[in-house]
């Protein structure tokens, strides 16, 4: 079960405001299922604390409208397709890179009798993904303003470079987005809300913080780089399960697909129903350890689709049924979501993304 700790949440977002003092709103990234920890909870254990949600597909926003969030929901992905009827009627707040999505949104709230529907435009900085460049900004920002049935109620960039060493490629970003704010200004608008700051850029830049910061790794109480480090946040998942079988080797003997692993002792493997289909990767085959009896024990062979293999031989007690934490801690040893992620030769956000569907979501601290 992937254990998630929803005081913990609750702590990180107040981490994040005393980070960016009183005046600033956290537009909380919900999306990807709130990174594996499940959107619908976190949104519904920090409405009251956070001004918003971001999610990156409209169907994210609808799921959290229909659970009952009743917050502002803002929809970073920048493809409607045809949704826009859905994004007015489910009050979501599209982020709008394209042209084409002014009219089609203008069009929408006309033919519902919407009245003005009002939008996020995104500017590109530098990321080249998502926005729209400064060599069409003025134009976009022509359509917006002939475009009676759209309002321009926020401008938003992203930062591609925010959690490295070097600070120059963001200080480069947050000025080309300063020309964009002027360039607005020029064209006669004045958008409300202004976002850039992903968790690295909000703990890093504070003149990258405007009216809004979008945390979505420090909210779930990790940081994404030492450089652009918090204190005081506490991780919210934990990956857990149990021994359900166990058996004694002789030395010599091989464990899991393609006998990659030998006892070079006699030695108590333990068997642990999590594999790479819950989202334990078999990238980490070779170099995972779990905790068992507060103590860490490699993960002898290669990971399974279902399980995993655990060497117990030095843990005396280890018993059918007891505890194996994957992620978090147990006794006074922890492994954490960065260590995994350096098993796995990614990062920490794609170990969280990456727990998948068939691992229960259970849920802890939900008292306020
Ligand atoms: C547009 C945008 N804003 C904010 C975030 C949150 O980033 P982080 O999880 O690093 O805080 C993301 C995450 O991918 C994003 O794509």
């Amino acid at each position: 079960m992937a254990e998630v700790d929803l005081a913990a949440l609750r702590k990180n977002v107040d981490v994040l405001q005393a980070t960016v003092g009183p005046g600033v709103g956290v537009l909380a990234v919900v999306k990807a299922d709130a990174y594996g920890h499940g959107a619908l909870a976190c949104a519904r254990a920090l409405e009251r604390k956070v001004w918003g949600f971001a999610v990156s597909l409209v169907e994210e926003g609808v799921e959290l409208r229909r659970g009952g969030i009743e917050a502002p929901i803002v929809v970073l992905g920048s493809f409607y397709g045809y949704s826009h009827r859905d994004v007015i009627a489910f009050r979501l707040t599209p982020v709008v890179s394209d042209e084409g999505d002014v009219e089609k949104f203008a069009r929408a709230a006309d033919e519902m009798s919407a009245g003005r529907v009002g939008l996020h435009l995104k500017v590109d900085t530098g990321m080249s993904r998502l926005g729209v460049r400064l060599e069409r900004l003025d134009a976009m920002l022509q359509r917006i303003v002939a475009t009676t049935a759209v309002e321009l109620t926020g401008l938003c960039s992203h930062l591609a470079s925010a959690d490295a060493d070097d600070a120059a490629p963001s200080e480069a970003q947050l000025a080309t987005f300063a020309e964009a704010q002027a360039r607005v200004r020029a064209a006669g608008l004045s958008p409300a809300l202004t976002h850039v700051a992903n968790s690295a850029a909000t703990v890093r830049f504070g003149d990258a913080r405007f009216d809004l910061v979008r945390p979505g790794l420090a909210l779930y109480g990790y940081n994404a780089s030492p450089s652009a480090a918090y204190t005081g946040l506490l991780p919210a998942m934990s990956l857990k399960s149990r021994i359900v079988a166990l058996r004694d080797l002789a030395a010599g003997d091989h464990v899991s697909y393609g006998g990659m692993w030998k006892s070079d002792r006699a030695a108590r493997i333990a068997t642990v129903p999590i594999g790479y289909a819950d989202g334990y990767t078999r990238r980490m085959t070779g170099k995972a350890c779990a905790l068992v009896g507060g103590r860490r024990c490699v993960v002898a062979g290669a990971i399974t689709m279902d399980m995993c293999m655990v060497d117990v031989t030095d843990v005396a007690e280890a018993k059918l049924g007891d505890e194996v934490v994957l992620l978090g801690a147990q006794g006074g040893e922890r492994i954490d979501a960065d260590e995994l992620a350096g098993w796995a030769g990614t990062i920490s956000w794609e170990i969280f993304c990456g727990i998948s569907k068939r691992v229960p979501r259970v849920y802890v601290g939900e008292r306020w």
